[in-house]
Formats: C-alpha cells, structure tokens, sequence
C-alpha cells in the first residue's frame, strides 16, 4: 500500500518536473528576453536533470542513498594503476567496458583467486588494468589477445605506465586461431571482441576452463550478443548463467559446474 503511493508520488513528481522542464526550455528559446532565457536554462536544466536521474533511480527507497562512487586506492600500486585507469577514462575511448563492469571484473577475479585469466579483445587495455589490480593479489597472470596493433601498442604503453606489465600478457593476431595455445586450466575467461565469434570462443576455450570456473561475455544487450552465444550458456546442464548489467551493455557470467 506504501509502496503503492509512493510510486505513484514518484510518477506524478517526474511527470510535473518534465513538463515544468521542458516549458522553461521552451520559454527560454521562444523569450527575446535575456532574463527569461537566463532564468528558463537556470531552472529548466536542473529540473530536467533531476528528472532524468529519478527515471535512472526508481527505487524511492534508494532516495538520498549513493550506491557507486569512485574507486578508492588500498595503496600505492593501487594508486598508481587507478590513475592510468582515470586517465583512460577521460578519453579516447576504445570500445572499453564501462567502469562498473571493470569493478566487477577485478571483484570475481579477486573473489576466485583466479591464476589464469584470458581475455579476448585487448582494446587500449582499460579492462586489462581492472584484471591487474586482483591478478597483483591472487599472484595470477592475464592473457589478453588483441588483433589490431595500434591498440597492442597503446595498450602495452598503458601497461607500463600503470606498472602492470609482468601482469598481463598480450597475444597479437586472430583470436580465433591463437586461443588454441591455451593448455588450461582456465579459471576465467572475458570474451570482449567480434560479437559473433562469441560461440566459436566458448567451444575453443570451455574445454580448457576448470571445473569451477567463470566464462564472461560482454555486450549480452548491446550491441546486440549472438543468439547462439546465449543458446550456448543456457541450455548445457554443464553450465549456470545470469545477465549481469543488462541497463547498460550488459554481461553474461557463466559457470562450469563441478
Ligand atoms: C570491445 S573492444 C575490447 C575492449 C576491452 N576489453 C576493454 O574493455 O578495454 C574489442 C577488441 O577486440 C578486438 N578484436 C576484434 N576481433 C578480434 C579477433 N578476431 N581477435 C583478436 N582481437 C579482436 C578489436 O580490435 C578490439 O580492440
């Protein structure tokens, strides 16, 4: 019943705050006044901010609570890695992964002790340096393979300013032919490069992945994954999946069961 209103505050609120926007924009383009137009963008913007980001919030119980904030360095490795991490995030972007899901990707390697990582789609390294920050505590190493070699340079340059270098090594070439050197164990695998070579990575790879292990797979929502890639992770009894961040680009995180 609470709940009930105060969703039905929360839609009354953000439909007067939309049209209160929209017409202080509206006067504000329409005024030949300096005044109106000042005042019609001081308020209008705002209020249309506000609303956007109550549209982004829709748990009214949330209100006022801040979940995601920057990242915080334990230390000075973490420190100097989380600097080059800000600094790609200011640009150019190359296709990374949003922060949240570089969070998450050091949280389940960290969380799993992971030793052997792999990675397919290197990019400029930014998800790269998320892997180095656990891989430096578990005392694992990241295999990251990487077709395009400007981004094999700047990644490499990224790696060394960040110091994470004896971390991470880069496999230049088509993935779908050197995946093949991987003995295995895998304790984890990030699939991040041609969206519809996604199944022919999981049939090369889930053999070599340990019982226990984690597939990833990026881009579940957009761009659009490989109907066949899903297929896959959901109907073997071998596997357990969730869609993870599917408000954003989202992720598949399977497991091999045991
Ligand atoms: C989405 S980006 C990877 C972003 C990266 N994981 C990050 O978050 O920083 C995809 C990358 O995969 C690479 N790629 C595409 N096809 C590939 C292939 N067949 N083999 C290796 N790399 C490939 C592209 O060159 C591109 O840099």
């Amino acid at each position: 019943m609470l709940k009930g209103r105060l969703l039905l505050c929360w839609a009354a609120g953000l439909v007067v705050g939309f049209v209160a926007a929209w017409l202080l924009l509206a006067a504000s383009a329409r005024s030949g006044s300096t005044m109106v137009a000042r005042s019609g963008r001081l308020l209008g913007v705002p209020v249309l901010a506000a609303g956007v980001l109550q549209r982004a919030d829709r748990s009214p119980f949330l209100r006022g609570l801040t979940l995601e904030r920057s990242p915080l360095a334990k230390d000075e490795f973490e420190r100097r890695v989380l600097g080059v991490i800000a600094e790609l995030e200011r640009g150019p972007w190359y296709a990374n992964v949003p922060q949240r899901d570089g969070r998450f990707l050091r949280q389940i390697t960290e969380a799993i002790a992971a030793q052997y990582v792999v990675e397919i789609g290197t990019s400029s390294g930014y998800s790269g340096l998320w892997f180095a920050l656990a891989l430096k505590r578990t005392g694992g190493k990241l295999y990251t393979h990487e077709i395009d070699p400007e981004r094999i340079r700047i990644a490499r340059h990224n790696f060394r300013k960040a110091g994470v270098e004896d971390l991470i090594e880069i496999i230049p070439g088509d993935a779908h032919q050197t995946v093949l050197r991987h003995e295995g164990p895998i304790d984890l695998v990030f699939i991040d490069a041609d969206k519809p070579g996604y199944p022919d990575y999981l049939e090369k790879l889930l053999p070599k992945v340990r019982p226990g292990g984690v597939i990833l797979a990026h881009n579940m929502r957009r761009p659009a994954p490989s109907p066949e890639y899903v297929e896959a992770v959901t109907t073997s009894p071998e596997l357990e999946t969730t869609f993870l961040f599917m408000d954003a680009a989202g992720m598949a995180f399977t497991i091999k069961k045991r």
